[in-house]
């Protein structure tokens, strides 16, 4: 096949030996040796093999399944595995959450479901418990222990978050809206603080919010 060009955990690869029809999931474990990511059911099912892809021109991380989607398909992607998240340095905010609050058990799944928070992690978007669940159901773990990774996800990502209630964050700084309501990263209260001295008619509806 034409080689092909992507990053891999930060690095650029360029590969042109591989059969077009080898799946990400061999290709990663077989030819990488990143043997983190795990092979389940090998057919799209159980979330085992999820690495995070940032495909060309977006700003969006998307969990996917590496079992079902074949190596020419990464042509100048960005593609992180669960060896990417935080290499040797500290543990990576979801890795932290789900150890912290006890989300793993045999951990043969713990890889996927990393990765899957990962992915939505470095989207920076606050999740309620529906998108959670949403963002998690393409997982599936033999233990059951659902409850423990969702707080994780929960954790790691609502937190972080500060809900407000106007559109005076609207004049620029980072936030994120949903159903209405005005979300923002702590880092900018004190601009949003400024913003709402400006702006007599704005409120801030909230201290730091658990979205659940
Ligand atoms: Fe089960 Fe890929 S190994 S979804
Ligand atoms: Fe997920 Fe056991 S911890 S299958």
């Amino acid at each position: 096949m034409n080689a092909i060009r992507f990053r891999l955990n930060g690095a650029r690869l360029e590969e042109g030996l591989i059969p077009p029809s080898t799946t990400v999931l061999d290709y990663i474990r077989d030819h990488l040796h990143l043997t983190g990511t795990k092979e389940g059911c090998a057919e799209g099912d159980c979330g085992a093999c999820t690495v995070a892809i940032l495909k060309p021109g977006s700003t969006r991380w998307e969990a996917v399944n590496s079992c079902i989607m074949l190596v020419p398909q990464l042509d100048g992607c960005a593609i992180r595995t669960v060896e990417g998240v935080s290499g040797r340095g500290p543990l990576h905010p979801v890795q932290k959450a789900l150890a912290e609050g006890d989300g793993t058990q045999c951990g043969f799944c713990t890889p996927g479901f990393v990765m899957s928070l990962f992915a939505v992690h470095q989207n920076g978007e606050p999740t309620d418990t529906e998108t959670i669940h949403d963002v998690l159901a393409g997982n599936l773990c033999r233990c059951t222990g659902y409850r423990p990774i969702v707080d994780a996800c929960k954790a790691a990502t609502a937190q972080s978050w500060v809900e407000i209630g106007d559109s005076a964050v609207e004049k620029g700084r980072t936030n994120y809206r949903r159903d209405g309501h005005y979300f923002i990263a702590p880092s900018d209260l004190p601009a949003l603080i400024a913003a709402l001295a400006e702006n007599p008619g704005a409120r801030l509806v909230g201290g730091a919010t658990d979205l659940g």
